[in-house]
């Protein structure tokens, strides 16, 4: 099934931030206390049949020092019943799409690309070249167990 991706962020009411609450709760991705924490960096939701929630990403403002630069540092979760659908993938780009335009309109100027930490062995192993050929996610390092990836928003300066 293809998901129906939605951007929220910062566009977030009351009711659906319950309902994110509940998704990351009921799969015990997160605890009730970070859930209400992580909810204000929703970024996008990916719904399937009957609007289920299927997955989530956030964002946040990340000054990642060894580069000494801002990025949205992007993690995201998808449900135990809907992985290996292409949600992730399809959450991530929509995201690197979504921020890459408001960045070119202006917006949040000195936050120049997406961070991921890919910390899941699965993804670290199955996908080891240097450049991810479909989101274009550069390999920058590791911490701790961690691979960083980093994508540039397209006209990012580092000055
Ligand atoms: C990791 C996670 C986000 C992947 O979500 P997903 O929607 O299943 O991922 P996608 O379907 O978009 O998969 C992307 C690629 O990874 C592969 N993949 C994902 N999970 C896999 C698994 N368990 N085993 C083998 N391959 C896997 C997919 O097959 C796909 O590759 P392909 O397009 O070449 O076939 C999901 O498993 C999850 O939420 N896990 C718990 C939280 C977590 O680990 N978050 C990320 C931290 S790095």
């Amino acid at each position: 099934m293809t998901p129906q991706i939605e951007f929220v962020f910062n566009q977030l009411d009351d009711s659906l931030k319950k309902e994110i609450i509940d998704f990351w709760v009921g799969e015990k991705a997160l605890g009730v206390e970070q859930a209400h924490q992580r909810v204000n960096e929703i970024a996008l939701i990916a719904r399937g049949s009957e609007s289920k929630i299927m997955g989530v990403c956030t964002i946040r403002d990340y000054y990642f020092k060894p580069i000494g630069k801002n990025f949205w540092y992007f993690r995201t979760f998808v449900s135990k019943d809907y992985r290996q659908h292409g949600v992730a993938i399809g959450l991530l780009s929509e995201t690197k799409r979504r921020m890459n335009e408001q960045f070119k309109a202006g917006k949040n100027p000195k936050i120049i690309g997406i961070i991921i930490k890919v910390e899941n062995p699965i993804l670290k192993q199955n996908f080891p070249q240097a450049t991810w050929p479909r989101t274009q996610f550069h390999f920058v390092g590791t911490e701790g167990d961690s691979h960083i990836r980093i994508s540039y928003f397209e006209g990012a300066t580092i000055d």
